[in-house]
Order: C-alpha cells, then sequence, then structure tokens
C-alpha cells in the first residue's frame, strides 16, 4: 500500500458541502450512559475543524453486532447526546440512518451543523456491503471522509462500498492512527522491542509471525507465554495454555533466532490456586510453578528483566496485558512496566505506541495512557495492521484516490 499517497480532507475546499464523516461511535455504554468516551473524544479536533470550515457534517457509524435490524439499545442516540456534550453545542441526531428522513435532514444543514445518523448496521446491507445501501447513504452526502481507522478492518457498505460513490477522503484520527503505526513499525528507531501479551498465542500467532521480521526483542507475556513455556518443558501446572501450539511456539521461535531477534520470556511467577480475587498468591520461580496452581502475573523479576530491556530500546510496541490485570493483584506487572514505558517516554528515550483489544484498558489501569507517545483507540484494526495485513478501509481509499 502507498500510504504516502493517502489524501487528507484537510486540503479540500468543504464549505457548505454535505460531508459524510465515517466515524467510530462504538464505545462502551452502560444503562443508557456512555461509559467511556476515548473515541469520542478523539474525533472532536476533527470534526470542529470540518465545522469551522463550513462543512455541513453527517456522521455515521455503526454501533454494536446488532442481530435483526432496529434495536432500541442499540440506537446511536445516548452516543450523539454524549458528542454534543463533548463538542460543546446541540447536535442532531436522525433516527433513520438512510431513505427521505436522512435525506432531508441532510439537506437542511447549515454550514457548520452536525447531526449523526441511526446505527449503520439496523439496515443489513452496511455489513453486506450492498451497492444499494452504499448508494442511498451517497445520497446524504457530497464528500465522504472515513475517520474511523478502528472500523478499516471492516470491508461495509459505510467503510468500503461509498468509496466507489463519492470524491473520498482520510480523516485526522485515520491519518494519526496510521503514522502512529507506520512510526513504529516502518522506520523505528532501533533498538525496538515489541511487547505482546494476552490469554491465547492462536490469536496472535501471525502477529508474532510477522513482528518477529521487523523488532529486535519481542517481549512475551500474558496467557500466551504458558505455550512457549510448555515448549521449553516448562512445568506450569494449572496454567491457561494451548498445548496443541507448542510446535507454532517452537516455530516462532526458531524464526526468530535465524532473523537476531531476541525472545523474552517471564522468568518468574505470580501464581494462585484460582482466578478469583482474594486468593492466597505466591511467587515463585517459573521452574517452581506447583502443579495445583496458575500462573496469573508476571513476577518481579520479570519486570526488572523486560525494564532493563525497554532501557536499551528507542521504541516499543505494545499490545495486551502481561497478567490477568483484572483482578487485583495480578495486574501489577503490567502496571510496573507500563509505568516504566511512560518515565522512559516521557523523558524522550522511548518512542511508545500501544493499542489493540484490552491493551487501552490495562494502560488505563495503570494511569499512563497520556503519557505515551499514542495510544491507538482501535481493537481488531490493530490487530490485523500488526499482522501486517491490508485493511479493506485503507485500501479502498487508496483505490478511490487513484
Ligand atoms: C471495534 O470496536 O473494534 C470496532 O468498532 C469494530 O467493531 P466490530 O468488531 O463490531 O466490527
Ligand atoms: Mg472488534
Amino acid at each position: 500500500m502507498h500510504l504516502d499517497k493517502l489524501k487528507s480532507i484537510a486540503d479540500v475546499d468543504v464549505a457548505g458541502k454535505r460531508v459524510l464523516v465515517r466515524a467510530d461511535l462504538n464505545v462502551p455504554v452502560k444503562d443508557g450512559r456512555v461509559s467511556d468516551a476515548t473515541r469520542l473524544t478523539r474525533l472532536l479536533p476533527g470534526l470542529k475543524e470540518l465545522s469551522a470550515r463550513g462543512a455541513r457534517i453527517v456522521v455515521i457509524s455503526h454501533f454494536g453486532r446488532p442481530k435483526e435490524g432496529p434495536d432500541p439499545a442499540m440506537s446511536l442516540r445516548p452516543v450523539a447526546m454524549k458528542l454534543g456534550e463533548l463538542l460543546g453545542r446541540p447536535i442532531g441526531f436522525v433516527p433513520e440512518c438512510t431513505g427521505p428522513v436522512a435525506e432531508s435532514a441532510a439537506n437542511a444543514l447549515g454550514p457548520g451543523e452536525i447531526a449523526v445518523l441511526e446505527n449503520l448496521r439496523f439496515d443489513k446491507g452496511e455489513e453486506k456491503n450492498d451497492p444499494e445501501f452504499a448508494a442511498s447513504l451517497a445520497r446524504c452526502g457530497d464528500l465522504f471522509v472515513n475517520d474511523a481507522f478502528s472500523a478499516a478492518h471492516r470491508a461495509h457498505a459505510s467503510t468500503e462500498g461509498l468509496t466507489h460513490l463519492l470524491p473520498s477522503y482520510a480523516g485526522p484520527l485515520m491519518l494519526e492512527e496510521i503514522n502512529a503505526l507506520r512510526t513504529v513499525l516502518d522506520n523505528p528507531q532501533r533498538p525496538m522491542a515489541a511487547l505482546i501479551g494476552g490469554a491465547k498465542v492462536s490469536t496472535k500467532i501471525p502477529i508474532l509471525k510477522h513482528l518477529l521480521e521487523k523488532v529486535d526483542k519481542l517481549i512475551v507475556g500474558g496467557g500466551m507465554a504458558n505455550t512457549f513455556l510448555l515448549s521449553h518443558g516448562v512445568d506450569i501446572g494449572n496454567s491457561l495454555a494451548e498445548p496443541d501450539l507448542v510446535g507454532a511456539a517452537r516455530e516462532i521461535m526458531t524464526a526468530a533466532k535465524h532473523r537476531g531477534c531476541a525472545i523474552v520470556l517471564p522468568i518468574d511467577a505470580v501464581i494462585a490456586r484460582e482466578f478469583r480475587s482474594g486468593q492466597a498468591h505466591a511467587v515463585v520461580p517459573m521452574l517452581a510453578v506447583a502443579s495445583n496452581s496458575m500462573i496469573l502475573d508476571v513476577g518481579p523479576k520479570s519486570v526488572a528483566h523486560m525494564k532493563e530491556v525497554l532501557k536499551e530500546c528507542k521504541t516499543l510496541l505494545w499490545n495486551g496485558p502481561l497478567g490477568a490485570f483484572e483482578i487485583p493483584p495480578f495486574g501489577e506487572g503490567t502496571f510496573a512496566l507500563a509505568r516504566e514505558a511512560a518515565r522512559l517516554t516521557k523523558a524522550g528515550a522511548l518512542v511508545t505506541v500501544a493499542g489493540g483489544g484490552d491493551t487501552v484498558a490495562a494502560l488505563n489501569a495503570a494511569g499512563v495512557v497520556d503519557d505515551l507517545t499514542y495510544v491507538s483507540t482501535a481493537g481488531g484494526a490493530f490487530l490485523e495492521w500488526l499482522e501486517g495485513r491490508e485493511l479493506p478501509g485503507v485500501a479502498a481509499l487508496l483505490r478511490a484516490q487513484a
């Protein structure tokens, strides 16, 4: 992909034009209230700028995974209200995503005004990338801006289909996310480390294979490290592992060795009988994990070793927690290393880009999100990028702009 060629909406005259902005408003909502507004906050500068330039802004997004058409529990209304609150002014909400109601709402917008259309997934045409659905969406805009990097791994009507129908541009958040990933993956300051954690190695094998070609050190933590430890013959007791993937773990270690990429595994562990809060726990060397216990976090010696690795590096890519951080005290390893990454980043010694799945929750719990170079708001899209895959939403923009 020739990402340098990605055209930004920044250079386009948008005054008086209806601009369809594909945002990712898929935020956590509890009891009708947005419980984490990070994705919305990140959209604000781009929306404000478009508004100041006189665009008539129609925001489109999916929300959740509705099964059978419209579902009031998955309406975007509360999210639109929150977005208006954060923007500091009322914005419109249109209870349809296509058709006469949506079109007349779009047509009625004055320069600088913003309206949010209802959840695109209420229409099956969205996920099917149905050309007719895309065409009905396109009737609500003159230009298309994709500012939803975190939905760019989906080839849906609002991420792919629209690019065939309207002049299409990348939004500022899309570009920011891509630039952060390119900074660490395409031309990193070396040495570079990747820290890959999380529960299951099965979901991360393509990422590990892709990264070992690019990084100097690969720090492996979380439940997925157990499968690597198994392949070394370590007795991991009742710990979560995927024994059928021991071969894959070996292949990764062989390939890493061949490539000169050092794999860093935990050398001690925090163990408990069960994964429950209030359990007695102990710190043990990796070779002394009791057969009736499970590994739930990396131990302090591992943290110390991993900190040394970070100190030697200039670039860090972080995806996934090192332990079961949701239940104390099994987040301590993740938090301690996150604080060290934040300290080094603040000191200008390390460029740290993090993202994907549970990562943001873990780094939020560690209280370091604002101290890292960039924390992505993307989950699946971030992971697919780390696999080296082309994201359909990004590819569609490039094709449309060529
Ligand atoms: C996300 O939250 O990862 C994106 O909004 C994509 O949502 P999806 O996995 O339901 O397509
Ligand atoms: Mg997802």
